[in-house]
């Protein structure tokens, strides 16, 4: 199978481009990344000469580029996209570019090149706050910030190529993704990184504000069924089922990092924080997804990754992010 993979440079990509390869040598991955801020080909260090991968630099929006990386391949899996919530708060444009306009260009490309298979990785920020409960795939969508309403917009043109012209989508909605290479703007490789630098860990609003955490392995695995087994036209939530509130997470990071409480600090909150994220994920279940990690288990794992790999983050965290975070916090 010649899969093209976009955005294989960045946290999910990476961890999904050497999940595949070490699974399946049958299988030839292209991954078409623009490289941006968070996009590290270091993700990718330890398979970029495996006779099976080749990538190529390039953005999603370009028609040319983007056609001529598809014409060969069987499947999709579009994974660029510009992530950040904060920095959609602060600028919208490249969300909208990238993760809607970007996903229109990568459908027609596979349209006209009848790909077989198209995975549009959605996210479940699409739901918005879920107060009470889980949302299920047939439940409306209510996105509350400019970063999901672009995958949201993203999501449901995905879906509209699939009514209107019979082409072979499907949509997934992972929840809260954690685990090795996540860039350190992200609550928990941000706290992780800030408490080994004896630095404050900012915590928005009063901190309870609840996220479903899922393992990123778990995460690849899920996509990997559905490229095999999933229904084309279907849309599939892919749950952690291990929801924790903000403070959770920093206490959890604090203790195993042996680190004093007097780390965590309440700041002012995201505009248009959404207050819990909660997803129902019987169906994938039903396609026989098991989750193999457990939420304690791969935080130590995560927590012990990132202690052993210094290097990859005190580079990013010494460079353009430092101008980020001045940004951030002058609002
Ligand atoms: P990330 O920010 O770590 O990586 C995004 C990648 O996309 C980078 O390599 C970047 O260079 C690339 N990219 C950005 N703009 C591009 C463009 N115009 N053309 C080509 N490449 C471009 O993201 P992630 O956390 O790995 O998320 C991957 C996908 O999963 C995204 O679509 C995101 O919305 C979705 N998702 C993420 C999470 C999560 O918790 N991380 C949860 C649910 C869904
Ligand atoms: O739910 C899936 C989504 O999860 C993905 O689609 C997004 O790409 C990904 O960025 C993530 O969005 P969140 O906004 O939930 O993730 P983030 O890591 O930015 O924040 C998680 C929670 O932690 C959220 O309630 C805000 C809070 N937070 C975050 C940061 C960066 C803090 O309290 N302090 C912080 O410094």
């Amino acid at each position: 199978m010649n899969i093209l993979v976009t955005g294989g440079a960045g946290f999910i990509g990476s961890n999904f481009i050497r999940y595949l390869l070490g699974k399946d040598p049958d299988c030839h991955v292209t991954n078409l990344d623009k490289l941006t801020y968070c996009g590290n080909l270091e993700n990718l260090a330890d398979i970029e000469n495996m006779p099976n991968y080749r990538f190529v630099r390039g953005d999603v929006t370009e028609v040319k580029r983007v056609e001529e990386v598809i014409r060969d391949v069987d499947c999709v899996i579009n994974f660029a996209a510009e992530t950040h919530v904060d920095r959609s708060i602060m600028n919208a444009s490249e969300f909208i570019m990238t993760d809607a306009y970007g996903t229109y260009v990568l459908l027609e490309a596979a349209r006209k090149y009848k790909t077989k298979r198209f995975l549009q990785i959605s996210t479940d920020e699409v739901y918005g706050s879920i107060p009470s409960g889980a949302a299920n795939e047939e439940d409306r969508l209510n996105p509350s910030n400019p970063y999901s309403a672009s995958k949201a917009g993203a999501d449901l043109l995905a879906r509209s190529y699939y009514i209107t012209y019979d082409f072979p989508v499907i949509v997934l909605r992972p929840s809260n993704n954690f685990g090795q290479y996540q860039y350190p703007e992200k609550l928990i490789p941000l706290f992780i990184t800030n408490a080994l630098m004896d630095m404050s860990m900012p915590l928005y609003g009063d901190g309870k504000n609840v996220r479903d955490w899922l393992y990123v392995e778990d995460t690849c695995r899920a996509i990997d069924l559905v490229l095999r087994d999933g229904k084309i036209g279907e849309v599939y939530n892919i749950s952690g089922g291990s929801k924790k509130t903000n403070i959770e997470i920093a206490e959890i990071i604090l203790k195993e990092l042996n680190k004093p409480k007097e780390l965590i600090k309440f700041v002012r909150d995201r505009p248009g924080h959404d207050r819990r994220y909660s997803i129902d994920g019987a169906k994938l279940e039903r396609l026989g997804f098991v989750k193999k990690f457990v939420f304690e288990d791969a935080m130590k794992k995560t927590i012990d990754w990132y202690r052993q790999n210094r290097q990859w983050w005190e580079k990013i965290k010494s460079g353009d992010f430092k101008n980020y975070y001045k940004k951030q916090y002058a609002r």
